[in-house]
């Protein structure tokens, strides 16, 4: 009797840690085959913003086994159990298992008709990273973390296999940023370092925020808005007549939903760097003040606002805001209503 085993996700994108779970279930189980399905929409979880094909590809240049576009020609939610029934009359007569993670085995009863599930399939349950077992020691990474790797221009060579690499550079994906945007994005981090150190804020989470606070620039404005819609903050009226200001929103967003980062001085950095807000803190406003005078600004008074930044960081932000005021007012365009309560908090302490 063949056996079949099945090896379903998001593979947003497939990693090296994959490759190396799948061998090892094959390997355990003495498997004839197996089978990697990647989810067009996994329960409970919002579509992956990589299309179809590129995740399907990636799979391809992934794994040394064959791909199925089973769930992906499917539409809506891809549940385990459809895939199970399609591939139980495919193959009258295997045995098949299905590999799970041990953090998906505490929530199993969840799925949709688990027990139909064991009745079509034997589970096989992957040991959680840190819990080597029988001479596998999961990786320690994440499709998630891996995104926002990928995000920062970091070298992630030791977690996808070269083909897919190639492909994910090729074709840029996980990169919103282009060059020129990567580069004032590390000259900005570079900057709210340096502000962050001089005022006595976290230096290392400036930094962050400084690389990351223009992630969704590039990103159409329906895509913001959606995203933002999603995390629970849709936009306003404020927001709609600044539509320029809304990436700063939209990047907190994506770094929440997209890319794991849950810490919340860096999404707050990030989320204010254009408007400020009348609550600013010191880190926020180390980003907002980095974000003007990092080393690629060559505006006429640059110099002028680098040398307020080193000496008052309360100054510079007063001087940018009316900077910006000025300009509003002359392209005849509103200004966000945040950054004129927090002009007028600042009058207050400067
Ligand atoms: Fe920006
Ligand atoms: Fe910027």
């Amino acid at each position: 009797m063949m056996r079949i085993g099945i090896f379903g996700g998001s593979f947003n994108p497939p990693h090296l840690g994959h490759r190396a779970a799948a061998l090892f279930f094959q390997q355990s189980l003495a498997l004839d085959e197996v089978l990697i399905v990647p989810a067009k929409q996994a329960p409970l979880k919002a579509a992956p913003g990589t299309p179809d094909e590129d995740r399907f590809e990636l799979c391809r240049r992934t794994f040394p086994f064959p791909v199925s576009d089973m769930e992906l020609r499917r539409p809506g939610v891809s549940y385990t159990a459809d895939t199970l029934r399609e591939l139980r009359g495919q193959y009258p007569q295997a045995r098949f298992f299905l590999l799970i993670g041990e953090d998906q085995r505490e929530n199993f009863h969840r799925w949709k008709d688990w027990e139909e599930i064991l009745s079509l399939a034997e589970l096989f349950v992957l040991p959680r990273a840190g819990e080597g077992r029988d001479g596998f020691a999961p990786m320690d990474i994440s499709s998630t973390r891996l995104r926002l790797k990928l995000l920062l221009g970091e070298d992630c060579a030791a977690y996808l296999s070269p083909e897919a690499l190639a492909y994910i550079d090729e074709k840029r994906l996980y990169q919103p940023l282009t060059p020129e945007r990567l580069h004032h994005s590390r000259c900005a981090a570079e900057a709210g370092q340096a502000l962050a150190l001089r005022y006595g804020a976290d230096s290392e989470k400036a930094r962050l925020a400084g690389l990351l606070h223009d992630c969704a620039k590039s990103m159409p404005f329906e895509a913001q808005e959606a995203l933002c819609a999603r995390y629970g903050k849709p936009f306003g009226p404020a927001e709609y007549a600044s539509p320029q200001v809304c990436h700063a929103f939209a990047g907190e967003a994506f770094l929440a939903l997209e890319c794991g980062v849950a810490d919340p001085e860096i999404l707050s950095a990030v989320r204010w760097h254009t408007t400020g807000h009348a609550g600013m803190t010191l880190p926020e406003e180390c980003v907002f003040v980095a974000d003007l005078v990092s080393a690629d600004r060559d505006y006429p008074d640059v110099e002028h606002v680098r040398a307020l930044a080193a000496e008052n960081l309360h100054a510079a932000s007063v001087y940018i805001l009316e900077y910006v005021f000025a300009k509003k007012k002359a392209q005849g365009k509103p200004v966000h209503p945040d950054s004129i309560a927090w002009y007028h908090a600042l009058k207050g302490v400067i």
